[in-house]
């Protein structure tokens, strides 16, 4: 969820959809229409706390502002724990910088991951958090937090789709138990998303699904969790109708050998 009013109403279009999965970001400014959605449906009896995951993204703190930022979230969320807290990226912004941050300002402050790391395994241990992870981490910052973790990373949250595959990162992630999980699944809004990709589209017509569907499935496919982003009922609904059809051996290694020069942010 990224920040609009209706976000409220359509958390419950979602729940009531089937959706069990939200990711929500300091940066987003949507716990709190989160939290309120999430309530409704505990309230309603919808849906269960147990049977929701939530996600929570924070760029890198001070060490000692950590447990706040957790905190706040918490308070927003209406939540007593989440489920996946994630660093939302390797480089320390400026206070001051707006989001998304030019390339300047997010290379601007020397930052120590570790100490952020161990900051969160704190969260861990006292309840706040049940796991913890990164995102837009290469394989080098991957390894760099796994020299001193107790907690290894559950997740690795990078752009991924099929025009910008990542199948090095992906075959490191999955080496040392840290899962993949999709930011920008479709390739971004139109033009540059899957839509208008030739080899998808013919693939899409051949099974009768949109552009947008053989992008989901091809991640499903692949162990990668997705992360999709919309306020339309209708594509809520696309987005989760995936499992009537199946890919030949052929759509496999068309989908493969797609070029890959679609990136909006390079790992
Ligand atoms: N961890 C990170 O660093 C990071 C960075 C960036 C983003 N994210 C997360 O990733 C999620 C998804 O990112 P994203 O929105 O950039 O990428 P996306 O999911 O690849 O693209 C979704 C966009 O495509 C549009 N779209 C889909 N089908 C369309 C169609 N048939 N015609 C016209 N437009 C269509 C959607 O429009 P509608 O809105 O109209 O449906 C939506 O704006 C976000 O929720 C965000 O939280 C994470």
């Amino acid at each position: 969820f990224s920040s609009r009013a209706n976000s409220e109403v359509v958390l419950d279009v979602c729940v009531q959809m089937g959706y069990r999965h939200f990711d929500t970001a300091a940066a987003h400014g949507t716990e709190e229409a989160v939290g309120k959605g999430l309530k409704k449906g505990f309230v309603d009896g919808l849906v269960k706390r147990e049977e929701v995951f939530v996600t929570y993204k924070f760029h890198l703190l001070d060490a000692g502002e950590v447990r706040s930022a957790v905190e706040k979230s918490l308070s927003a969320l209406q939540l007593e724990y989440l489920d996946l807290c994630l660093v939302q990226s390797p480089s320390k912004l400026l206070k001051s910088c707006t989001y998304p941050p030019n390339q300047r300002e997010s290379a601007s402050l020397p930052s120590s991951v570790q100490e952020i790391w161990e900051a969160l395994e704190d969260c861990v241990q006292s309840g706040l958090t049940k796991a913890m992870g990164v995102c837009n981490f290469s394989a080098k910052n991957v390894k760099e937090i796994l020299e001193s973790a107790s907690v290894v990373p559950a997740v690795n949250q990078v752009e991924l789709h099929p025009m910008w595959q990542q199948k090095q990162l992906r075959e490191f992630c999955q080496s040392v138990g840290v899962r993949v999980s999709s930011w920008r699944p479709l390739g971004g809004q139109p033009p540059l998303s899957v839509l208008n990709n030739s080899v998808i589209k013919e693939i899409a017509e051949t099974h009768g699904k949109t552009p947008n569907q053989i992008a989901l499935r091809w991640l499903l496919e692949n162990g990668v969790i997705s992360v999709i982003q919309s306020y339309d009922p209708e594509k809520l609904l696309e987005y989760i109708n995936l499992f009537d059809f199946k890919f030949s051996v052929e759509d496999l290694e068309k989908l493969a050998s797609l070029d890959q020069d679609l990136p909006f942010y390079v790992v």
